[in-house]
């Protein structure tokens, strides 16, 4: 673990990796072409120049094109893991070493060292956070108040980081303005929908090695993630069935050609579990009573509470790792339950998280965001903002462009007959 290398503070695993994680950023950036470009105009125009921001994100190959952008935008960053299990330690080293960004993050830290570096990034003195899950966030409010008021804002990637500032906002303690960048149209669109669909899949097959084929798969949650996710396993020939809380995603998820049930319903019928839901033990001890002998487990929701592991743990006569990622769990009546990736994201945990392409305009969104907090600074109220829709609008028209897709123009008339009331049968 270094500590200062060529006087970059940082905790990482081994800076010896780096030239394997200068490769992979490279390798990363060639589909991150919306956030080159943001980053060309960053380096001329200094759109950061001195604000102190801590990024507190997953360590990638695709973030560190991110924590690149908002270097040379002037920004004084430094960069944390949002996840113990998510980081690329040799990503990680590059950017320390060719990059000269501080890290502090490496794969496995435990939940004590994942805190000393949230409490690291926060000796930093923050004025901007980008934050995934809102841990950076909650911690600064609750734990070290006299740094409000150096804050100009935040930013949050993901769908519960969202939950928690909203929670916030409702105890009126959100003390900034905050962007959602997990709400922008070309942020959940497609790194929710077709970033998590395929990395899912991906860290599901890298953990188990199963054929899907012929399986019966059982998505949780039915949001943009859960789509992607049973989206992407009926296309490997996996019978699917979803299940939901909410009534409309229930009649989306039915009439999308899933077949829809209570969880108690599905929990036998299942052969791998995904839960993609956001919310704490939504597979519970009656849920794995239920499962049969072999069922796998797993989880693509941010934080790694939506299996109830804890009851899990004291349901099991015998544990025993299979394989890398793989964890089996004997209960009282002779089951075996295989839980993978630890319950922590799969995606990340066992794979590479969200493909480049997509990334790519989740951190184009998050770039803008910093820029925007800083543009607005003191003009925007303490609450969660979505970004303008022009700023989608402009992600959207540079990613078709570098994808060389074109498309339609409105023609005055169209454009007339829009803005029109009276013009009808
Ligand atoms: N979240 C999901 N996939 C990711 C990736 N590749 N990089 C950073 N954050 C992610």
């Amino acid at each position: 673990m270094s500590t200062v290398m060529n006087d970059i503070a940082c905790e990482i695993k081994d800076v010896a990796l780096a030239p394997q994680g200068y490769k992979q950023i490279e390798w990363a950036n060639r589909d991150m072409p919306v956030l080159e470009q943001i980053r060309a105009r960053f380096a001329k125009e200094k759109p950061l120049k001195g604000i102190r921001l801590v990024a507190c994100c997953h360590v990638t190959k695709e973030t560190a094109n991110l924590a690149r952008t908002l270097k040379e935008g002037g920004a004084d960053a430094i960069l944390i893991a949002s996840n113990p299990l998510s980081t690329q330690d040799d990503v990680a080293a590059s950017l320390v070493k060719d990059y000269g960004i501080s890290v502090y993050a490496w794969k496995g830290e435990d939940i004590p060292t994942y805190t000393k570096h949230v409490n690291i990034a926060l000796d930093h003195k923050p004025q901007i956070i980008i934050d995934d899950g809102s841990d950076v966030v909650a911690t600064l409010v609750k734990e070290r108040p006299d740094q409000i008021k150096d804050m100009i804002g935040s930013t949050e990637e993901t769908t519960t980081g969202i939950v928690r500032l909203n929670a916030m906002v409702k105890d009126g303690k959100l003390p900034w303005p905050a962007i959602a960048v997990n709400d922008s149209q070309t942020k959940h669109f497609f790194d929710n929908r077709y970033g998590t669909g395929q990395s899912t899949i991906d860290g599901i097959i890298r953990a188990t090695n199963i054929l899907l084929a012929g399986r019966t798969v059982v998505v949780v949650g039915y949001g943009w993630c859960g789509r992607g996710v049973a989206m992407r396993a009926k296309g490997q020939g996996a019978h699917v069935i979803v299940t939901e809380v909410n009534p409309v995603r229930a009649i989306e998820a039915s009439l999308d050609g899933f077949q829809v049930m209570p969880l108690n319903d599905a929990a036998p019928l299942g052969d791998l579990f995904v839960t993609v839901t956001g919310n704490r033990h939504v597979i519970d001890k009656h849920h794995f009573e239920r499962m049969k002998d072999g069922a796998m487990v797993s989880n693509s929701g941010h934080f790694d509470l939506e299996l109830n592991l804890e009851s899990l743990a004291q349901m099991a006569t015998e544990r025993e790792f299979i394989r890398p990622f793989m964890e089996q769990f004997t209960i009282g009546n002779g089951n075996r339950i295989l839980v993978l990736g630890e319950g922590r994201l799969i995606n990340l945990a066992a794979a590479e998280g969200h493909p480049a392409s997509v990334m790519d305009m989740s951190f184009a969104n998050q770039a803008l965001a910093v820029e925007h907090l800083i543009k607005y600074q003191g003009k925007l109220e303490n609450t969660v903002h979505v970004l303008p829709g022009q700023v989608d609008q402009e992600i959207a028209a540079m990613k078709l462009k570098a994808m060389g897709i074109a498309i339609d123009q409105l023609t005055p008339a169209m454009t007339e007959y829009m803005n029109s009331w009276t013009v009808g049968t």
